[in-house]
């Protein structure tokens, strides 16, 4: 009788104990989902040096998850390589000299303006500094992308073919 006993308590707490995990589990499953997302690496990421930066290509520098170019004067750009559809990384096609988004078709040029696709706007870019003569990114100072409509400031039709097969793009 107590050996029965023994037992069915055994297993009563099992259960509770069981079921009080699986509560934690789904409460902590919740609170991760919810919670605002915070790039871990945003701040200041020195990164190469200035004469290192292309003007007519670019280089990536995926400590601050971005590209770095120049602009028509010279400039440097830092581009976030974050795809401002739907966030996917956006890489550069150096057959064609655009930036070539694999998830839904966005396509952008060099300076990741706006050219075909289903993003809302160009790629967006992170405050760029030169202090030393190094590039130093600030990934938690992001400017939002040009517009869908703006022209584009470069003179830079696609230089050959799309990285993406199918795309009709040349
Ligand atoms: S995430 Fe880039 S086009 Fe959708």
């Amino acid at each position: 009788m107590s050996n029965e006993m023994d037992r069915r308590d055994f297993l009563s707490r099992s259960w509770k104990v069981g079921a009080g995990l699986i509560g934690v589990a789904g409460l902590w499953t919740t609170a991760d989902l919810l919670w605002p997302r915070v790039d871990a690496a945003a701040g200041e990421v020195r990164t190469v040096a200035a004469d290192a930066v292309p003007a007519d290509g670019v280089i990536e520098v995926s400590a601050a998850k971005a590209y770095l170019t120049r602009d028509a004067a010279g400039e440097i750009v830092a581009i976030n390589e974050k795809c401002p559809h739907l966030g996917c990384r956006v890489p550069f096609c150096e057959s064609s000299g655009e930036f070539e988004c694999p998830c839904h078709g966005s396509v952008f040029n060099r300076l990741g303006e706006f050219r075909e696709g289903p993003t809302p706007r160009g790629m967006d870019r992170f405050l760029v500094t030169v202090v030393d003569g190094m590039v130093i990114v600030d990934t938690g100072n992001t400017i939002s992308g040009p517009g869908k409509g703006d022209p584009e400031s470069i003179d830079e039709p696609p230089a050959g073919p799309s990285c993406s097969e199918g795309s009709g793009h040349a």
